[in-house]
Order: structure tokens, then C-alpha cells, then sequence
């Protein structure tokens, strides 16, 4: 992280909000001592409220002096026990007569992650500096923002999550308004960089500089997470990362070795969907053919018509009486020739928004919680079935866990620009052989389940060759 800085003034006033023991202080002082970079003076101001973890922050700060007294550097601290965001909200919002928010030319930091509900006081102490968000690191970070001075730079290990996200949304566009992205650097693995403390979220590093014009390109880095670990980079433009016409502000992070590990780990795969005697296929029933047999709402003689709006949280959740989609077909003669026998299937969308998480959206239909003889399966959707029949379930559910990874939405999006999955994309794809896909299905006892953990299940089966 403090590698990544830009040249610093003469004089740089730094900021460490959340300090702990003075870790990422310490390591900028470390490496401004080496490189002899033009820096004359550091006055670090340090946030941190634990006071059990006070003294050794002290400890690290004098540690820090010492150094830079030999590197000719002149350094002063002051150490802050105050919770930073009441402190810094108040004078942002003006509200301490006479205080003025101090100012800063660098800030290094991982905040404190934690979700702040919306009567919290930390929300309330944001909200009177005019920041409205939902976690404390976002509440950090926006502060942060507003203490710098143009040209100021900002080095944040923060969780990913508000890349994406409607939560996130004002913080998005808060950031991108006021702070320039120069890099960003992601972790091949989840976890990986976080592992003592058992922590499983996905975590990025930035760079950012305080300014309202962002570059045409940034850098995306990429590592294992393991300490000492190669550093892939690349350029990418600005526009591949944050799209002009996405009203969201999406952070995209296409992160090159993500897909290279994703190829690799598929290339340990062998299986095709035949040989597992499996096959896919679109759904059958095309809606406006079939018009006068479709029926908004269940009734005698229809069995249940699913559509993508019915996937939910990994398994299908029917009927659904306000969706835009009808619900029901009926079950007659010149229907019956598109309805399917009833079994646990694995249903996939075939289009999926450019704004969704994963290329490919896997759901499985369990007939245990929807008693009908026959399905329609509506042409948007593609369904693996056996013969026509159902699978067995711990088959069906590894291959929900197989398909949902994000190994297989990498290796989709490799070579795929758009958002839609054929029948034909999945036939082709490499799968694990059926022992595995069982063995991963037994082991999922909960569907929806967060990101990070079905990747972690999936990876424990499928392993890049080393
Ligand atoms: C994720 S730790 C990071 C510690 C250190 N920067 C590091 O990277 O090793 C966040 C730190 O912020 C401190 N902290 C939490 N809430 C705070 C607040 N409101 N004001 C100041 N410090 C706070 C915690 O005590 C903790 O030491």
C-alpha cells in the first residue's frame, strides 16, 4: 500500500484514521526513508479509539521517529483517542464553533468495517456532514475525501463491496466525484491476504487522488494475497471500469489473472456434460405462441409456467401473483407437447444485465415444495435434465454450486463480451465428473448462500493445476 503512492510534497501532512498499532504509518515512513524521494517533513495525525491498543501505537510512533531522525526526515505525530468519524463529521458539518477540519496532502487506511443502522450516532454524526451511508469503512472513506487537499492522495484497503450495490450507490457517486482512481488492486483469493483473522470478504486496494477529473486510464492489479506474491498488472480504461452511461457508477474490477486462474482451473477439467449423461436445454414453452393457454394466476387445469423472475435466492419460489410474468399454463392437448414431467431440474437464465453479478444465474427447482405432474419452463430459461427426467438432487445442487462459482463466470466472461448463455455455451463447457458434483452437492446444505462461500466450496473440489 505504500508503494503505491505518487511524488509527495516537501512537507506531507498524513492522515491515518483507525490507526491500530501504526502498521501502514510505519510502512510509508519505511519506505519515504528509503527512497530518498524529496520528502523533508512528516507530520502524521493518527485516529485510533482502542486504548488497549494505544501504547503500542505510540510504541510505533516513536519507532517512526527514530528512523526518519537518521533519514534527515523530520517527524512529528500527534495520536487522536477520539472516535474519528463523531470528530470529523462535526467539523465537517461546522457544527465545533472555531474548529476547522484539518487538512491533509496523504492518507493511508484500513478502517474499521462495520454496518451502521440508520439511527446509529455514526450515522447520524455522517448524515450532519452530509454523508448518507450504510457501513463504517464507507463512512471513513467519505470523510477522508473531504480532508484532503487537491492533489491529495488516498491509499485504502477497504472491502470490495462498494463497488456494487444499490447501498452503495451515493457513497459511488460521492467517490467518483470528488477522488480520481489511479489503481486499483484486487486478491486472486477471498480471504487469502486475511486468513489469521479468519475474515472471508473480498477486500481491495486503491489509490485515489483528490480531483474531479478522472484519468482515461487506471491500473487493475491483481495478487494471490499471500505475502510476497507476483503482481500482475495491466491498463485498462477508465470507461471499462466505471461505464459513462451507468447511472449506478458500478466499479467494474476486470482483473486479468482472476480469468487466467479461471482457465487454469477448467483446464483441470475433463467431463462434458454427455458423458454425465446429462442435457440442456432451452425451455420449451414460448409464451406468445402458447397465448390463450397462458394464465396470469393458477387456477383448475393449469400447472405452474416458470419464468427467470421466479428464481429467488437459489431456488424457485412460485407462484409469484405481482410479477410482470404470467404464472400458470394450462395443461391440455396442445400444451402438453411443450410441458416437461415434473423433477428436481437446474434452471439457468439466458440473459442476465449487464449490471448482475455473474454471467450465469443457476437455481434449482425442487418439485418437494410445488406439487404439479407437469412444468412449463418458459423459453428465456435453459433446464439440465436427464432424458427429459429429473436429476438426483445432490447432482443437481453440485452443479448449482458448480455453475454459480465464480471460476465458471470468469471463464464465461473470458470470452464472452455479452450477457446472454446459449443452450450450446453450456454444452460445451467442461464440468467436474459426477463423483465430485455429488460429493460438492452433498456438502451444500443451504442454497443461498453468500458469494464468497460457494466459491470457497468449489475451490476446495476444483483446483487450479499448480
Ligand atoms: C481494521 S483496523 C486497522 C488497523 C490498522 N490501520 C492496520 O491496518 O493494521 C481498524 C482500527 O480502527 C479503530 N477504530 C474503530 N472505530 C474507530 C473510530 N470510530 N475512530 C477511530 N478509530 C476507530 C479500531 O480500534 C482498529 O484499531
Amino acid at each position: 500500500m505504500a508503494s503505491l503512492f505518487g511524488p509527495l510534497p516537501r512537507t506531507v501532512r498524513l492522515l491515518d484514521a483507525g490507526a491500530g498499532a501504526g502498521a501502514l504509518t510505519s510502512a510509508l515512513i519505511g519506505r519515504l526513508c528509503e527512497s530518498n524521494a524529496g520528502v523533508r517533513s512528516v507530520e502524521a495525525s493518527l485516529y485510533e479509539l482502542d486504548p488497549l491498543i494505544q501504547p503500542l501505537l505510540w510504541e510505533t510512533m516513536r519507532a517512526c521517529q527514530r528512523r526518519c531522525a537518521k533519514a534527515g526526515i523530520q517527524f512529528t505525530f500527534t495520536i487522536q483517542d477520539v472516535d474519528f468519524i463523531q470528530e470529523i463529521s462535526g467539523q465537517v458539518a461546522g457544527d465545533l464553533f472555531g474548529t476547522k477540519p484539518p487538512a491533509f496532502d496523504a492518507a493511508i487506511v484500513n478502517p474499521p468495517y462495520r454496518k451502521i443502522g440508520t439511527d446509529s450516532p455514526e450515522r447520524r454524526s455522517l448524515r450532519r456532514a452530509g454523508i448518507e451511508t450504510s457501513n463504517l469503512y464507507a463512512g471513513f472513506i467519505a470523510l477522508i475525501q473531504r480532508l484532503l487537499m487537491p492533489g491529495g492522495q488516498l491509499v485504502g484497503i477497504t472491502p470490495r463491496s462498494f463497488c456494487n450495490g444499490p447501498y452503495f450507490r451515493s457513497f459511488r457517486e460521492d467517490f467518483l466525484a470528488n477522488l480520481e482512481l489511479r489503481r486499483i488492486h484486487v486478491f486472486d483469493s477471498r480471504g487469502a491476504a486475511f486468513r489469521d483473522d479468519s475474515v472471508l470478504q473480498e477486500n481491495i486496494i486503491f489509490h485515489a487522488v483528490k480531483g474531479r477529473k478522472q484519468p482515461g486510464e487506471l491500473i487493475i492489479s491483481s495478487s494471490s494475497g499471500e505475502p510476497g506474491g507476483i503482481v500482475a498488472e495491466k491498463r485498462v480504461p477508465f470507461a471499462e471500469v466505471v461505464h459513462p452511461q451507468d447511472a449506478e457508477k458500478f466499479i467494474h474490477i476486470p482483473s486479468g489473472t482472476d480469468h487466467d486462474s479461471a482457465k487454469a482451473a477448467m483446464h483441470g477439467l475433463h467431463t462434458s456434460l454427455a458423458s454425465l449423461g446429462l442435457t440442456v436445454s432451452t425451455g420449451p414453452v414460448v409464451d406468445f405462441r402458447l397465448r390463450a393457454a397462458i394464465r396470469w394466476q393458477p387456477e383448475e387445469g393449469t400447472v405452474p409456467l416458470l419464468y427467470p423472475c421466479h428464481f429467488n435466492g437459489g431456488t424457485v419460489h412460485w407462484p409469484k401473483p405481482d410479477a410482470r410474468k404470467p404464472n400458470a399454463i394450462l395443461n391440455n392437448e396442445t400444451t402438453r407437447p411443450w410441458l416437461v414431467k415434473s423433477g428436481i431440474y437446474l434452471l439457468t437464465k439466458r440473459f442476465t444485465s449487464k449490471e448482475e453479478r455473474r454471467r450465469l444465474v443457476a437455481c434449482l427447482f425442487d418439485p418437494k415444495h410445488l406439487d404439479a405432474p407437469l412444468l412449463g419452463l418458459e423459453n428465456h430459461l435453459n433446464y439440465f435434465h436427464e432424458n427429459g427426467h429429473g436429476l438426483e438432487r445432490n447432482l443437481a445442487v453440485g452443479l448449482f454450486a458448480f455453475l454459480n462459482s465464480t471460476i465458471v463466470d470468469q471463464y464465461f466472461r473470458r470470452f464472452s463480451g455479452h450477457t446472454q448463455v446459449n443452450a450450446t455455451d453450456l454444452r460445451k463447457l467442461v464440468y467436474p465428473d459426477r463423483k465430485t458434483l455429488e460429493a460438492m452437492g452433498k456438502e451444500l446444505k443451504e442454497l443461498d448462500q453468500p458469494q464468497a462461500k460457494l466459491d470457497e466450496l468449489v475451490e476446495k473440489y476444483i483446483h487450479a493445476p499448480q
